[in-house]
């Protein structure tokens, strides 16, 4: 009798822990299907699944749980409309959405960390897909430039900066805003991903002294000395070997007293073990994905490439996320 309550117990203790699951799916589904746009104005379901083509039963489903969870409200003459949550993912259009993160957590990472079992098993892991998730990528490490921006200002400010390099420069977005301060600079943009550096050439054409290329990091050469390079998560698409690699490569390119900053989760860091070490899951059951750096072996790669770490500190504590500076 007492081992079936404990069962009971158990069972319902990880039912309440999975709450937080179906605020996450609601607001990954009305992101991918722009709903909570569709019921900006109250609606019925027939209204919105005819317009959209969308199946009826499920639809009412998905509006249940919204109202079970105070993300809809039902109103009078079986119409429903969103509740202005602040937590709300905007529709895809508008580009401050949050609804990326979303869309790389449940179709990304939960996925992936679900295929463990099987993984662990057959040993065979998988290959990520960088045509497939490089622009989602892209777009969710973009959000991290708000909170990095200022240190990295006040860093390219202090050592009078005259040319720069952001080594996976994404979208570019740190290139873009940097250039409205600092106008005068000379700005490299390098990108390995085809479709992805199009994207950051589009977002950049307006700004004569960015120049983004479409190349491995490992085959760029500048033509003058380099005053401060961005290496912003990028590690873990590298192997140790390649780390130490890159960052002897980088330094080759530095001017005398040059900076690199390096903007990474770490591993058992002293923040944000939680967030990091599921990340660290994530990032290692991919074949052509690394895990991520230790704050030993940052300093490895430093002595190895003849640079010295000058900084080191959190910049999103809760999530293990570290902003590191080498000097040459
Ligand atoms: C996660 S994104 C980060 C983008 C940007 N640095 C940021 O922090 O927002 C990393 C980017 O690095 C690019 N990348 C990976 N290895 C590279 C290499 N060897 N050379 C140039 N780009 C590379 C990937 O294609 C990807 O777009």
């Amino acid at each position: 009798m007492i081992t079936e309550y404990i069962r009971i117990f158990k069972a319902r203790g990880w039912m309440k822990r999975n709450m937080p699951f179906l605020y996450t799916w609601h607001a990954y589904v009305g992101y991918e299907l722009n709903l909570y746009s569709a019921f900006k104005k109250p609606k019925t379901i027939e209204e919105v699944a005819e317009k959209y083509s969308l199946q009826k039963d499920l639809l009412q489903r998905w509006m249940d749980v919204g109202v079970a969870i105070s993300y809809m409200k039902k109103g009078s003459k079986g119409r429903f409309r969103t509740i202005k949550k602040i937590m709300l993912p905007a529709s895809k259009n508008n580009p401050s959405s949050s609804g990326a993160i979303l869309k790389e957590m449940m179709e990304l990472h939960i996925p992936t960390l679900l295929s463990y079992p099987s993984v662990m098993k057959t040993k065979e892991k998988h290959t990520f897909n960088e045509e497939l998730h490089g622009t989602v990528v892209a777009q969710t490490s973009s959000m991290l430039e708000q909170l990095a921006l200022r240190k990295i200002s006040k860093l390219v400010k202090k050592n009078n900066v005259q040319t720069l390099v952001d080594v996976g420069c994404g979208h570019g977005g740190y290139l873009q805003k940097l250039a409205e301060k600092y106008p005068q600079i000379n700005m490299y943009g390098l990108e390995a991903n085809e479709e992805v550096s199009i994207e950051a050439k589009k977002r950049s054409e307006h700004v004569k002294r960015i120049t983004i290329e479409h190349v491995d990091a490992f085959e760029w050469y500048p033509k003058t000395e380099i005053d401060f390079v961005m290496v912003h998560n990028l590690l873990h698409y590298l192997s140790t070997e390649d780390r130490k690699k890159l960052f002897t490569h980088i330094g080759k390119w530095l001017s005398k007293g040059g900076t690199i900053s390096i903007m990474t989760p770490i591993q058992n860091g002293k923040h944000g073990q939680q967030f990091s070490s599921v990340f660290n899951s994530f990032f290692s059951a991919y074949e052509n994905l690394f895990p991520l750096p230790t704050k030993e072996e940052i300093g490895k790669i430093a002595k190895h490439a003849d640079l010295s770490i000058s900084s080191y500190s959190p910049i999103v504590k809760e999530a293990g996320w570290y902003l590191i500076t080498l000097e040459k």
